[in-house]
């Protein structure tokens, strides 16, 4: 089993191990991107799904059909985390439909989150999202931005202990509550965090990645794309040769593989309603990683944008 200090030791690109791809029937051999939560060992890949407004849709025929589509991308890529939220309107919803619906289905590491005021009414909800993702236990169970985390996070413990809950922790977004949230990373113990970053956004390479790798805790990295502005950024222009060097054969891939290539990442949740989109996502689930120096030279060629 990898420790929390191996993990940390082991880099990026060593975690790009070999993987059975089962999934479509049929048995692939992948190079797929897997990193371990430091807390178990347990390795996951690293490019997951995010489903906010994404998600967000009626539960009729075309929505379903639509959604779908875009899972199977998901899955067929080697794509298990699935995150959501009781914030994000019928998204636990739509996936639990969708989920239901497959057959074959495929294998899911789900996570979602508590965010509401106070003991009962968190407990409520959390039910609640079992019934409606289909999901019981989670595997991951984030407090949303904060909100009346002492109250949820004991309760988390407790779910955890009892095995109702397999990892627990916090989530926030662009710019918000940082303070708040480098000091629980500091101090609480966490399984996961979730925060945003990107290849423009880079304000958690200061404080919240390396306090990640300090302390152990497996990140989820959200607004990969910058709710999608990135695109608008890179639109008609050339890939450049480091991108076919690592195996990228779009931006999108590119802006993920910037992130994924990050030591203290563990996983990387993009969004779309897309299932064109979600397989070329799913394209920077394997392959080559960037080492530093890589990094550092995708970085400057975004900056010539
Ligand atoms: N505080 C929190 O806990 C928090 C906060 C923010 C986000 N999150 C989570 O993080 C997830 C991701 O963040 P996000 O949804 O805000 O933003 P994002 O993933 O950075 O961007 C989503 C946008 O990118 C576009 N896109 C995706 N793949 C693409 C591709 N291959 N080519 C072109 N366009 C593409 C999507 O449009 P199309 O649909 O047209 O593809 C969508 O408009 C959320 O869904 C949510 O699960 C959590």
């Amino acid at each position: 089993m990898i420790n929390r200090r191996d993990t940390v030791k082991l880099g990026a690109g060593l975690l790009a191990l070999p993987a059975v791809n089962a999934l479509a029937g049929k048995t692939l051999q992948t190079d797929l991107i897997r990193k371990a939560i430091p807390a178990s060992g347990e390795r996951i890949p690293v490019i997951g799904m995010g489903t906010s407004r994404t998600f967000d849709r009626k539960g009729n025929a075309e929505s379903l059909e639509t959604l779908t589509a875009v899972m199977r991308a998901f899955a067929d890529g080697g794509g298990t985390v699935i995150d959501s939220s009781p914030m994000y309107g019928r998204a636990e919803e739509r996936v639990g439909d969708v989920l239901r619906g497959m057959s074959p289905r495929p294998p899911v590491f789900a996570a979602t989150k508590v965010w509401t005021t106070g003991k009962d009414k968190g407990i409520a909800q959390m039910q609640e999202s079992e019934q409606r993702m289909g999901v019981k236990p989670f595997d991951l169970i984030a407090v949303h931005n904060l909100k009346d985390w002492k109250t949820h996070l004991e309760t988390l413990r407790q779910w955890q202990e009892e095995g109702r809950v397999r990892y627990v922790g916090i989530t926030t977004s662009h710019g918000r509550n940082h303070d708040e949230f480098e000091e629980l990373m500091a101090t609480q113990k966490l399984d996961f965090v979730q925060f945003s970053y990107n290849i423009e956004d880079r304000a958690a390479e200061r404080r919240l990645l390396p306090l990640a790798a300090e302390h152990g805790i497996a990140t989820m990295i959200n607004r990969p794309f910058q709710r999608g502005d990135l695109f608008s950024r890179a639109r008609g222009k050339p890939l450049p040769p480091l991108a076919q060097e690592l195996g990228c054969t779009s931006w999108a891939q590119f802006f993920l593989k910037y992130i994924a290539g990050h030591p203290a990442v563990t996983c990387i949740i993009p969004a779309t309603a897309k299932a064109k989109h979600m397989a070329d996502n799913m394209g920077a689930n394997r392959g080559l990683l960037p080492d530093a120096q890589q990094r550092a030279a995708m970085q400057a060629l975004f900056e010539k944008l």
